[in-house]
Parts: C-alpha cells; sequence; structure tokens
C-alpha cells in the first residue's frame, strides 16, 4: 500500500460494493487517508471477511426504498464510491434483464437517494467496456462508445444517467473506465475472490499451482503480434489511489470527468502466462481453445487524462509486482 495522499480528517465515504475485490482496497486505503468507509452490500459478489475499516449497512439497491432509508440515515455525508455490479460478461448475455436490474436499476435509485438526501458527489466505476471494438490504441476518452456486450452496455447507460443528473440537478461526478484490475493489496488479506472466477490471472495461477485442470487459453487467431487479446492491467491499489486522489480534485472544485484508469501498456495473454512463470517459477498448463464470446482483441488505454485533471499516476502496476501481489494472496488463500 503506498503511503498517504491526502487526508480525509476522519470524514465518512459511502462506498458501494466496499465488500468487493475493488471496494476492500478502496476502503483500505480511506481508512489509510484518515477517512471511514461506510460499505453498502447485500454480499451477493462481495465477502462480509473483506469489510474491515468501517462500518457496514445491508442494502441491495435493487430496492428503492431501503436504498433511501439507508442513505437518509447517513445525510451527513457528501462523497459515494459506487463499485456494485454484476459484471460476469457471460452472464449478462444470458440474462439481460438480470444485468440491466442489478447495474441500471441499481444506479437510478442511488441517485434517486442521493438527490433525496443532498449527497453531491459521486465516483462511478465504470468500464473500458464502454468502447467496443476499435483500432484506435491507445483509447482515448473521447472515442465512440458502441459496448459490445450487455454489461459494457450496462455501463455506459448509468455514464448517461450520471451525466443528466449532472446537468438537471448540479450532481458533481468522476467516471473512471477501468482497464483489467489485477493484483492484491500487499498485505495479503484481501484480493481477488471472484466465484466463478472468470479472470485471467487467478486462473492462470491456480493451474501453475497445481489447482484444477489446465486453464483454457480462449483464442489464438486475433489479429494482434502472439494471436491472443492484449489487456491493460491495472494494480487494484493504483485504482483505489486513483479513488482518492478523485476525492482531492472534487474538493478542489472538479465538477465532472470521465477518466480511463489504465497504464497504458498492452500485454497479451500470452505474455501473462509467461510473466507468470517467471515470478512463480512454476509452468501454467493450459490448453488453447476457441475464443471467448464477448472478448475484443486489443483494449489499453492512454492515460494522460487521469494524470491530467487529478494528479493520477500509477505506482504499483508493474507485472511483476501485479502477479507477485496476487500470486501471494492467492496461496495463503489457497494454502499453498
Ligand atoms: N482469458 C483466458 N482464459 C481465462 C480467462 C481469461 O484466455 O481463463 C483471456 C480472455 O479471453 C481475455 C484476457 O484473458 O483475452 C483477459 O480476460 P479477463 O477475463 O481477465 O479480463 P477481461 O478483459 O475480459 O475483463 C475485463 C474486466 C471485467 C470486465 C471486462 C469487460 O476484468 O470485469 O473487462 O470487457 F467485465
Amino acid at each position: 500500500m503506498s503511503t498517504p495522499t491526502y487526508n480525509l480528517n476522519g470524514r465518512d465515504i459511502i462506498v458501494v460494493g466496499g465488500g468487493g475485490y475493488i471496494g476492500a482496497h478502496v476502503c483500505k486505503m480511506i481508512a489509510e487517508n484518515g477517512g471511514t468507509p461506510i460499505v453498502f452490500d447485500n454480499f451477493s459478489a462481495g465477502h462480509e471477511h473483506a469489510v474491515k475499516w468501517g462500518p457496514f449497512v445491508d442494502v441491495d439497491l435493487r430496492d428503492r426504498a431501503d436504498t433511501i432509508a439507508a442513505f437518509r440515515n447517513h445525510d451527513h455525508v457528501e462523497s459515494v464510491i459506487h463499485l456494485a455490479s454484476s459484471i460476469e460478461v457471460g452472464e449478462g448475455e444470458r440474462d439481460p434483464a438480470g444485468f440491466y436490474d442489478n447495474n441500471v436499476m441499481g444506479a437510478i435509485n442511488l441517485l434517486m437517494a442521493m438527490r433525496e438526501t443532498q449527497t453531491h458527489n459521486l465516483i462511478f466505476s465504470s468500464t473500458c467496456a464502454t468502447y467496443g471494438e476499435t483500432q484506435n490504441m491507445p483509447l482515448l476518452e473521447s472515442e465512440i462508445q458502441n459496448p459490445f456486450s450487455v454489461y459494457g452496455k450496462t455501463k455506459l447507460a448509468i455514464e448517461h444517467l450520471i451525466q443528466s443528473y449532472h446537468k438537471a440537478y448540479g450532481l458533481n461526478y468522476v467516471t473512471f473506465r477501468y482497464f483489467n484490475a489485477s493484483g492484491a493489496d500487499a498485505s495479503g488479506d484481501i484480493g481477488e475472490e471472484h466465484d466463478p472466477e472468470t479472470h485471467l490471472i487467478p486462473n492462470a495461477l491456480k493451474a501453475a499451482a497445481g489447482l484444477g485442470s489446465k486453464m483454457k487459453l480462449f483464442g489464438t487467431d486475433y489479429d494482434t503480434p502472439d494471436g491472443t487479446c492484449v489487456r491493460d492491467y491495472i494494480h487494484v491499489n493504483d485504482i483505489a489511489l486513483a479513488h482518492i486522489e478523485a476525492i482531492r480534485a472534487m474538493d478542489a472544485g472538479l465538477t465532472n470527468a470521465e477518466l480511463n484508469l489504465g497504464t497504458g501498456e498492452g500485454y497479451s495473454v500470452l505474455q501473462i502466462i509467461k510473466a507468470i512463470e517467471e515470478v512463480t517459477g512454476l509452468p501454467v498448463p493450459y490448453d488453447a481453445g476457441p475464443r471467448r464470446e464477448g472478448d475484443l482483441t486489443k483494449l489499453y488505454a492512454n492515460a494522460a487524462k487521469a494524470e491530467s485533471v487529478i494528479g493520477f499516476t500509477p505506482q504499483h502496476s508493474s507485472l511483476e509486482n501485479i502477479i507477485q501481489t496476487a500470486w501471494n494472496f492467492h496461496k495463503t488463500k489457497w494454502g499453498v
């Protein structure tokens, strides 16, 4: 974890989805910077054991009355970080209504509750998946947004809703378009724990540890140097750090921004597998198979705007640190 970056002076901050992978790292960093994270979660994807740095409120954003009541009980709070959402791309294709209900209806209720309680500042987790297939790499925030997946479409709908709240009611916001969150806190006590786990790095580590079957590599016929998909992997503590920088910038008068959160570097699936073999000293057994539905060929960020608007630069995102911290976390969790 980095040294404190901004004194939050005992301030309470609502973190919706604070029991999740990114949420827990954000909460820890809020606490390390002198604030108190108030976690709103229903543990549909998050974990009770990951809520350690402040109070917990059991709330499901799909329940409008409950959401408004939870905000009324915390009407002194000025800033909200909204990270709760369905994220599994394949599930969105199979159950679009469930995705829209959880992500978009949840966001509508959250925004209504914020307006009712005059809570003015929102930091929202969007995704690079809102851009869609394009050759224009690195991706600028001004790139056309034409999402391919239901997941990306729900996130884009929420981006638009937030922009409309800014225009209609003066809501201040920072929307972060995350690239690939990865790695774990150096303490080893929080990390990536999705169920089912669909992400590359934990799946490749599991195969390296000899747990379960070989990793499936989805697609070797993409238009990239080695035929596998290219992504921009950013350490979860850099994502957390960016949230603190966003609060600082909003305190200084920033009213609205859409910002990529990536490193600007793209790595292919095969490059990640090779790096995992180097860091762990273990082979990653894999079977190369067909493409996974919904995957885009290449996604990596132009990261300049986050630096110029909120002063954020990644500090933890070398590939080696990402893999080493993820490996430390998973080794402890798996007892290997
Ligand atoms: N991959 C494999 N095998 C696996 C898992 C992943 O080959 O077992 C490949 C994927 O096909 C992709 C790359 O590794 O090419 C990265 O896949 P991830 O699932 O780790 O990450 P994504 O880029 O698909 O996902 C990211 C976020 C998701 C978000 C998605 C939207 O982590 O939360 O972007 O595009 F939904």
